[in-house]
C-alpha cells in the first residue's frame, strides 16, 4: 500500500518555493500519457505560474481559492471540436487528470484536483480571461506545489460494494 495509488491525497496548503521544471514536465508528461477514448488524446495543458493569472483563476470557482498560494496550476481541457469524440471527453480528461495527480505525488510534492467542467459558468470564466477557443473546454483545474502536508495511506476499501459474478 506504498505505491502513490494509495498514498495520494488532496493537498490544499503549498509553500512559497517554486516547482522545478524537469519536475513539471514529469507530471505534464504523465497526464498525456493517460488511456483515451479512440487514442484520440484530444488533451491541453495550460500551466499557470503567473501570480496575478492564478489570483484570477482561484476566484473563478468557490472552491478554488488554494491556487493563490500554490505555485502552479495546470488547467486541463479537451479538444470537443470532433462531434464523435466529444462524448468520450469527461472520461479522456479524468483520466489524464488523475494520472497529473499521481505523478505529482510521486515527484514529492502536494496537488489537488478541483472540478469545472461541466458547471459552465466556470467554463467560461477560464474561456474568456485566457482568450481559449470555444471548442477547447476547461475541464479541471489542479493546484500543485511542495507542501508540508503529505500525501499518506487512508484506507477506502469496502468489500460489501464488490460483487463477484453476480450483484
Ligand atoms: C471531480 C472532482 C472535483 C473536485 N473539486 C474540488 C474542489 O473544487 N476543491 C477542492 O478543494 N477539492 C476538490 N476535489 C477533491 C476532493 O474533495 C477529494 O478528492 C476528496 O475529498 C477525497 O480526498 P483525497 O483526494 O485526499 O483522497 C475534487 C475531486 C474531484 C474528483
Amino acid at each position: 500500500m506504498d505505491n502513490v495509488i494509495f498514498k495520494r491525497r488532496s493537498i490544499r496548503r503549498f509553500l512559497d518555493k517554486p516547482v522545478e521544471q524537469e519536475k513539471l514536465e514529469r507530471i505534464l508528461r504523465a497526464g498525456m500519457q493517460a488511456p483515451s477514448a479512440h487514442n484520440n488524446q484530444r488533451w491541453e495543458l495550460l500551466v499557470v505560474t503567473d501570480k496575478d493569472k492564478r489570483e484570477a483563476l482561484s476566484k473563478m470557482s468557490p472552491w478554488a481559492g488554494m491556487v493563490a498560494k500554490a505555485p502552479v496550476a495546470i488547467v486541463v481541457m479537451g479538444d470537443t471540436s470532433n462531434e464523435e469524440l466529444k462524448q468520450w471527453f469527461q472520461q479522456d480528461l479524468s483520466a489524464c487528470t488523475e494520472n497529473i495527480l499521481l505523478q505529482i505525488a510521486e515527484e514529492n510534492l502536494g496537488g489537488c484536483w478541483m472540478g469545472f467542467y461541466p458547471n459552465m459558468e466556470r467554463v467560461k470564466m477560464i474561456q474568456d480571461y485566457f482568450n481559449i477557443p470555444e471548442q477547447i473546454l476547461p475541464f479541471s483545474v489542479i493546484a500543485l506545489g511542495y507542501s508540508e502536508d503529505e500525501n499518506k495511506y487512508v484506507d477506502r476499501y469496502d468489500p460489501n460494494r464488490v460483487h463477484y459474478n453476480k450483484y
